[in-house]
């Protein structure tokens, strides 16, 4: 099997699809000797939970933790009907015949739980675990995952589709290609609508390295104003992450998104080809929000959500903390965890965790105390 050469670099952005049966076991953590507590001097990659302090203790309405017990509860309840009307794109292709790499290679394997995986087995639990959470907070919502037609990719899951696109899935073309993915699919969404009115269904575009760990169909209903949301922190050089994309399902939402990001992908080819691999995207979308003469950086600064006209469209910001937290390293850090987080993105070298986040949480059944979990251990870069 093939995952493009070098997929660990793009991975965070598109992990890849599956068609195992579910490989996961479950993990006993209280029990596991494998957790460890650190001691400043382990090796920079690591093949096991390593929990530390959790930030923001002591902070009002952040996560409240004891090593890994919850001291609040988290507001996600088992009997949501969560996702009704809501159906999450992602973007996500695997290739199975390549001389290049040997499917047999146990060099690269890597354990989680009881389970072991080789890069393209790894790929495509992250995504499995993608659905995982997305059906267990909104059981209602629907999956459809954008690839190339090319890619070998075969799933069988309830609510899950797929998508193929025609495009350029090459590892330098790739966050590119991704724009390109999300605008051909928006066309047939608004060709569809055009024949079956009444029936709306809204988008939420992701990575699928992230875990919705709350309902998010709250979004659409109250701010009832918006055409598209994005997520933003307070970063003067990439204020707006890529990886959370939400577009209103009604026609003139769906057109307005496909507009605006015709012109991200218009400033992402004149102006940022050079970063195409990774981050061109970013600083597209961040361009494309500062030209705009009457926007005001400034709210950036604070993480409210708030409501701008950019071009034509409404555009929500929402903050990264609460749509897009991202374990301890980067934003948000020394914050902590708000209490009503909705979206965990495990970027980087964070995909363990995504994992053994999963694990726990099926074993345990507590979101509260998968919350700390994460909190705890997400300073740590991990193997994979
Ligand atoms: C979740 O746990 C159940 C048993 O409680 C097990 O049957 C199932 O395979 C587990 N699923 C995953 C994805 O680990
Ligand atoms: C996983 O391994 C542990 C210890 O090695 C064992 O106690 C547990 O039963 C195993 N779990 C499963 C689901 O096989
Ligand atoms: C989760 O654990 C916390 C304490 O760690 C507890 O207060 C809460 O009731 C538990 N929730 C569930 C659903 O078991
Ligand atoms: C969270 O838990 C802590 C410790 O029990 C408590 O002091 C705090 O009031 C709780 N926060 C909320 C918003 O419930």
């Amino acid at each position: 099997m093939r995952v493009f050469s070098g997929w660990r670099r793009f991975l965070f952005c598109l992990p890849l699809i599956f068609f195992l049966p579910h490989l996961f076991s479950v993990m006993e953590l209280h029990q596991n000797s494998n957790v460890e507590y650190p001691q400043k001097k382990h090796s920079k990659k690591v093949d096991h939970l390593v929990l530390g302090p959790a930030a923001g203790q002591g902070l009002p309405n952040r996560l409240q933790c004891e090593g890994i017990k919850a001291l609040n509860k988290s507001f996600f309840s088992h009997i949501s009907r969560g996702g009704e009307n809501i159906a999450f794109v992602t973007v996500f292709a695997i290739y199975n015949s390549s001389p290049n790499i040997h499917v047999d290679d146990k060099s690269d394997l890597v354990i989680v739980g009881n389970t072991s995986y080789s890069k393209v087995e790894r790929s495509m639990a992250i995504l499995n675990v993608f659905i995982d959470f997305i059906q267990t907070t909104m059981p209602q919502s629907n999956i459809i995952i954008l690839t190339d037609p090319a890619s070998d990719l075969q799933m069988r899951r309830n609510r899950v589709a797929f998508h193929p696109i025609q495009g350029e899935y090459s590892r330098d073309r790739l966050m590119l290609q991704r724009i390109r993915s999300y605008i051909a699919f928006l066309e047939t969404r608004l060709e569809e609508l055009s024949h079956n009115k009444g029936h709306i269904t809204h988008y939420i575009f992701t990575d699928s390295d992230v875990a919705m760990v709350n309902d998010l169909g709250q979004i659409f209903r109250d701010y009832p104003n918006f055409h598209l949301a994005l997520t933003f922190r307070n970063n003067k050089a990439q204020p707006l992450n890529s990886g959370f994309i939400a577009v209103r399902g009604t026609p003139d939402g769906i057109l307005r998104a496909k507009v605006f990001l015709q012109e991200v992908l218009k400033v992402y080819s004149s102006k940022y080809m050079s970063a195409s691999r990774m981050l061109g995207d970013q600083l597209a979308l961040a361009w494309v929000i500062k030209s705009d003469p009457s926007f005001d950086t400034t709210k950036f600064t604070k993480p409210q959500a708030f409501l701008e006209k950019i071009g034509g469209a409404s555009v929500l910001f929402l903050p990264c903390a609460i749509y897009n937290w991202t374990p301890p390293e980067g934003a948000g850090q020394f914050h902590g965890m708000p209490l009503d987080v909705k979206v965990v993105h495990f970027k980087g070298s964070r995909k363990r965790l995504m994992l053994e986040s999963w694990n726990f949480f099926n074993s345990s059944g507590n979101m509260s105390d998968m919350l700390c979990l994460i909190l705890s251990s997400g300073r740590t870069k991990y193997d994979f």
